[in-house]
């Protein structure tokens, strides 16, 4: 990655993050001796969730941040051999040699743009039968945000893959997949305080833009990004995927 995550702000945001997890965790209706990996898991929140669903199971939490590693890791101290963390980026095969019964991962897929490589790296790494669950963003997805920055600094770099139903679902096929279910879910955040949206604009939806700027010239967008934005609110569209790998 280009930029690293603030992870320690990360974990003090009210983050819708936490309601996604928590569907995408319920989608894979787990029952408690499974092993499952959390690709792109951040700071740990899901992967904790799923620890605490899977007393007689395992977890591989997987994530190219090492900033966010080691908020997980202070996170997560005392879980012995039923967590396993894995530093790597998702583009590339995982080095997780055993058969898993379950891949999840939460608002992380959109940071990457071949879907069908990472899709095929998740399939790799499924026993056959094994099920995918995916929370990402989806076609649409801060689009209003995106007009604003357009607006700000014209012409922007293609930071986000913000896929579609149809696309996801070929990419899923192609990579091995069945029984897929992709659906768009509007999803918009609101933030009462100013503050609030400051902070987790510049935290969360900014930060790769932020990273190609000065310091001085970093607080002018989060401001200006804010202060245009037609209302307190970021207008998510969450891309929602079930599969399960061929058996
Ligand atoms: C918005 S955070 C979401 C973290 C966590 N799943 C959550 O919901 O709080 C996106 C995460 O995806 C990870 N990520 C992005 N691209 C990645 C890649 N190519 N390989 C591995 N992790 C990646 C980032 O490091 C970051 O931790």
């Amino acid at each position: 990655m280009a930029w690293e995550w603030d992870a320690e702000t990360y974990d003090t945001l009210a983050l819708p993050h936490e309601l996604w997890g928590r569907r995408t965790v319920a989608r894979l209706a787990l029952t408690g001796g499974e092993t499952v990996v959390d690709a792109g898991c951040g700071t740990g929140r899901d992967t904790a969730a799923l620890l605490d669903a899977l007393p007689r199971g395992r977890v591989f939490a997987v994530d190219a941040s090492a900033s966010m590693l080691e908020r997980l890791r202070a996170r997560l101290p005392d879980v012995g051999e039923h967590l396993t963390v894995v530093a790597a980026d998702l583009r590339d095969p995982l080095p997780i040699t055993e058969p898993v019964d379950a891949v999840m991962s939460v608002a992380a897929l959109h940071w990457i743009d071949d879907h069908r490589r990472v899709f095929g790296n998740l399939a790799a790494v499924l026993r056959p039968g094994g099920r995918l669950s995916v929370d990402c963003g989806g076609q649409g997805n801060i689009a209003t945000v995106e007009a604003v920055l357009r607006q700000i600094l014209g012409d922007l770099p293609d930071v986000w893959t913000f896929a579609g139903p149809a696309a996801t679902r070929e990419h899923l096929e192609a990579a091995g997949f069945v029984d897929v279910d992709a659906r768009l879910r509007p999803d918009r955040a609101y933030f009462a305080e100013p503050a609030a949206l400051h902070d987790y604009l510049e935290t969360v939806v900014l930060g790769a833009h932020l990273a190609r700027l000065g310091p001085d010239e970093r607080a002018a967008l989060v401001h200006e990004v804010a202060r245009r934005l037609p209302e307190p609110a970021v207008d998510y569209v969450r891309l929602e995927v079930s599969a399960r790998r061929a058996g």
